[in-house]
This record gives C-alpha cells, sequence and structure tokens, in this order.
C-alpha cells in the first residue's frame, strides 16, 4: 500500500502556485537569475552528446529544453506536479538538438533499471522531507543508471548554509532558513548512502559559492548600511558571478558520483 505522505499535498500546492505565476518562463522554481543560469551551465557540462539522461523533478521543462538545445541527449524528464507537467508538455521546443519526454511520475515510485548514462537532479530531492524518502528516491536514482553512469545532484545541503549563515553573523545579517517545502540533504549521510547503493564520489562543485557569498552577505551587509531595501537580481550581487570560486558559502551545490 502507498505510504501516506502529508508533506507532498503541500509540496504540490507550492507548484501549483508556481505554474500559475510563471507559466513556462525559466523564473519558474528561481528567481535568482544567475543561479537559474549556472544551474544548467553546469549541468550541460556533465552531459555529452548521445547521452541518454533522466531529469528528476523538471517542473515546467524550461531547464530540460535549455539542457535539449546545448547537447545532442535523449532526455526522459519525470515531474509529480501535474500542473508543471501540463506547461512542459507545452514548452517551445524548436532549435533542440536532442530529445524530450516529459512523463508524470513520482520518483518514490520510479522503477527504471540500468538505463541511463545520467540522471540528474535540480532542486528535487530537497522536496522530499523525511530523509528516509530521499534515501529512498536516492536508491532508485541509482538503479536507474548504467554501470559507469553518473549521478548530478543540483540540491540544497545542510553545511553550505551553515557556512553561509556564520558569514552572515559575523555582519549581524538574520540566518537564512530552508524553504518551508524543503528538507536540506546533509552532505556526508548522502555520500555514505550513495555508496552503499554502488555510487562513488567523484566531485564536489560549489558553483555558486562566490557569488552566492557576494549576493547574500556583502551585498545586503551594505544595502542595510546604506539605508536601502534588498532585492533578488541586483547590480552590485551580479558583480560577484565574474569573480573566481571560492569556499564553500552556497547552500545549493552540486555532488557528481560514478556507479561502478
Ligand atoms: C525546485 S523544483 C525544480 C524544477 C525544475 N528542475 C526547475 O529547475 O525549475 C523541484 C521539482 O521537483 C518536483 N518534485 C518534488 N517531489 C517530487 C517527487 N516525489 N517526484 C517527482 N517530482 C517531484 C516538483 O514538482 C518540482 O517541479
Amino acid at each position: 500500500m502507498a505510504k501516506n505522505r502529508g508533506y507532498q499535498k503541500l509540496v504540490k500546492e507550492h507548484y501549483h502556485k508556481e505554474a500559475q505565476a510563471h507559466g513556462v518562463h525559466a523564473t519558474s522554481t528561481m528567481a535568482d537569475k544567475v543561479t537559474r543560469l549556472r544551474e544548467i551551465d553546469n549541468i550541460i557540462s556533465y552531459l555529452k552528446n548521445g547521452d541518454r539522461c533522466l531529469e528528476v523533478g523538471c517542473g515546467n521543462g524550461a531547464g530540460s529544453v535549455a539542457i535539449a538545445r546545448a547537447k545532442a541527449v535523449k532526455m526522459t524528464c519525470i515531474d509529480f506536479s501535474e500542473d508543471l507537467l501540463a506547461l512542459a508538455q507545452k514548452q517551445p521546443t524548436k532549435g533542440m538538438r536532442g530529445t524530450v519526454e516529459f512523463k508524470h511520475q513520482d520518483v518514490l515510485t520510479l522503477d527504471d533499471k540500468k538505463r541511463y548514462d545520467v540522471v540528474f537532479t535540480e532542486r528535487c530531492i530537497i522536496n522530499l522531507m523525511e530523509w528516509q524518502d530521499q534515501k529512498d528516491a536516492l536508491a532508485r536514482m541509482a538503479a536507474a543508471l548504467k554501470a559507469g553512469g553518473r549521478m548530478v545532484l543540483v540540491e540544497s545541503f545542510t553545511d553550505g548554509l551553515a557556512e553561509l549563515n556564520a558569514a552572515r553573523s559575523d555582519l549581524g545579517l538574520p540566518a537564512i532558513d530552508p524553504a518551508y517545502h524543503n528538507l536540506h540533504l546533509d552532505k556526508e549521510k548522502t555520500i555514505k548512502h550513495l555508496a552503499a547503493e554502488g555510487l562513488v564520489l567523484q566531485e564536489e562543485n560549489n558553483f555558486l559559492s562566490t557569488y552566492t557569498f557576494g549576493s547574500r552577505v556583502v551585498y545586503p551587509a551594505i544595502a542595510r548600511a546604506a539605508g536601502k531595501d534588498i532585492r533578488y537580481n541586483s547590480a552590485f550581487g551580479n558583480f560577484f558571478a565574474l569573480l573566481p570560486n571560492a569556499g564553500n558559502y552556497s547552500q545549493l551545490k552540486i555532488l557528481v558520483f560514478r556507479k561502478k
């Protein structure tokens, strides 16, 4: 019998509102433009032409189509939100080098075996608000990979948020809490769990560290001192996207694993 996961109602309601507010646009689920562009560019960097890919939690599909425009990959893109999936089916697909197939599927019932070269997520596993469910989803995704295949997790982790909040605290800024519909992953527990599923960590990519430090620590401290409102996508904050990456100051990071 299917488990009753109360939090899934809350998560689906969140994405119902997101679907209404943003439609097919790339602003859906991510208001910060630098973050969105960096996520897509980094995912693309882990794919090669001809790869068969599974995207878990594709949302409205704007990112999926952008990826298939850049690389000739065969993508199966799944999501459990009926609202977002209906939008994904309407995405303009002109100019794609690869293919995208959008499917309604809860990752917690995913049953594909050894089918994909790459399985990736963009902030989906954090929507599973119990560690037991996160573990189950990760194990199902691991099983869906071919031997030698790669798992690319673009997810939020507790360690990066702790370092960010320590820096904010030094300047008297309040801590940033995870969004109400997210449970951040514990990096060490995630690595250990996936090791038991036959996956070896290849890379930790703190691709947003410098930008997040600049836009979520330096910028708000200066804006506050100057009596200005703090907002997303400020010209001041965008400067930090031009600097080389350093440190572990972002909750959002990429872990890359290879299946033995
Ligand atoms: C933060 S959004 C990101 C969506 C898309 N990747 C993007 O970047 O816009 C997370 C997505 O995961 C989906 N999701 C959450 N729980 C899921 C589940 N159990 N099975 C499949 N998809 C799920 C949500 O519906 C949502 O579209």
